[in-house]
């Protein structure tokens, strides 16, 4: 599947710009804060139907504007094209419209055009809390599955009002048959969500390491471990044990949104002592092998959006991943960088359909090749 046009009006620092992109590559260069990222966002957008920087929509409307559209036509072999158009406005309805025809909810559209993108900022998923992680998860897996989606709105949800039931109370007796009612209500879209992880996790390692062993030449080991207190005791009785201690606390704390996944180097926690490189390196495998387990399981390629993906590491490793992106098994790519001469030596480089763009306070430009 690819991005044949996208049209952006009044997104961020774009007023109205439309580009026709390259089939596989496309690149797009400028200096620090010019829009890079932005367009990398808006690519995304389309394809998830929210912003991957968990920022509100409406912070993506331009400045003194009200409102923002994107549209984006997407193509894919013996179909027709397929566009995709989204409207934000303040007080309104988000809109998604897929060949004219709105979405009634966004949660649908999640998986229809599959997308990983990396971001320098990627590296949070190590240094920040389990929440970050338990995120990536949740990508992957909704991408995949519409019930997991489901699923976790409905657990979240859920979840929400049994902690304002908790917060209401303040010392009260807590009105446990409402409290009861919930944990009923938590427990298949939790026992759903912890078995598609568990299983996720094991498919996943192999692609992992072997993306990692292509961009680091196999010379660190690296694992990943999933922990949940599911994986001992149903949910049922987590809650019913933990009933006091969430009174006391006046929050949920079992469950699988307390889920973590850690990241190893060798025998140890990749936090404590990866360098900025390694760092990089384990994050931006970890994208790729997403890409992978998404690719085999859909049967669709999805899209990949890399931004900044060269700062930081050695030129080995740089040379590493460009050889395998540009020989591996990749649809269409698309790569953001600020320095113009090492990208038009990789397109140049790239025996397949190339465009560069120069990207200039929110205007791109096809330069030549
Ligand atoms: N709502 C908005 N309206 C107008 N401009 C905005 C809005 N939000 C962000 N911007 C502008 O977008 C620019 C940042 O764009 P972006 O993050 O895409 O840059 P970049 O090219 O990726 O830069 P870098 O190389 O530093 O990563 C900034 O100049 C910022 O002022
Ligand atoms: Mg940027």
């Amino acid at each position: 599947m690819h991005l044949s046009r996208i049209k952006l009006v009044h997104f961020k620092n774009y007023t109205d710009q439309e580009l026709h992109l390259a089939t596989r590559i496309n690149g797009f260069v400028g200096q620090n804060g010019m829009g890079k990222t932005n367009l990398l966002d808006a690519i995304y957008y389309l394809c998830m139907g929210k912003s991957y920087f968990a920022v509100r929509d409406l912070h993506l409307v331009q400045h003194e504007q009200d409102f923002f559209r994107l549209e984006g036509d997407f193509e894919q072999e013996q179909e027709k094209t397929r566009r995709l158009v989204v409207k934000v406005a303040p007080r309104k309805k988000k809109e998604l419209e897929l060949n004219r025809v709105l979405y009634e909810k966004i949660a649908d559209h999640v998986g229809v055009f599959p997308v990983v993108i990396v971001v320098p900022d990627d590296t949070q998923l190590i240094h920040e809390g389990s929440e970050e992680r338990r995120r990536f998860l949740d990508n992957t897996l909704s991408q995949l599955d519409a019930v997991y989606l489901s699923s976790l709105l409905t657990y979240n949800n859920v979840l929400r009002q049994r902690n304002a039931l908790l917060k209401q109370q303040h010392g009260r007796p807590v009105a446990e048959n409402l409290l009861s009612v919930y944990d009923l209500q938590l427990l298949a879209p939790a026992q759903y969500i912890f078995n598609r992880r568990q299983a996720f996790i094991s498919d996943f390692l192999t692609p992992f390491q072997a993306a990692h062993g292509a961009i680091c030449g196999g010379q660190e080991q690296v694992s990943l471990v999933y922990h949940s207190l599911l994986a001992e005791q149903d949910l049922g009785s987590l809650l019913q044990q933990a009933r006091e201690k969430d009174r006391l606390l006046e929050r949920t704390t079992v469950g699988i949104h307390r889920d973590e996944l850690v990241f190893k180097l060798g025998n140890h926690p990749l936090k404590r002592l990866g360098s900025q490189g390694q760092l990089k390196s384990f994050v931006v495998a970890l994208k790729l092998a997403q890409y992978r387990f998404l690719q085999a399981q859909k049967g669709i390629t999805p899209l990949l959006l890399l931004d900044d993906i060269f700062d930081k590491l050695d030129p080995q490793r740089v040379d590493q991943l460009v050889r395998y992106l540009l020989t591996g098994d990749f649809g269409q790519v698309f790569i953001s960088d600020t320095d113009s001469q090492r990208i038009s030596r990789i397109l140049q480089q790239a025996a397949v359909a190339a465009k560069l763009f120069l990207i200039a306070d929110g205007e791109a430009t096809e330069l030549e090749l």
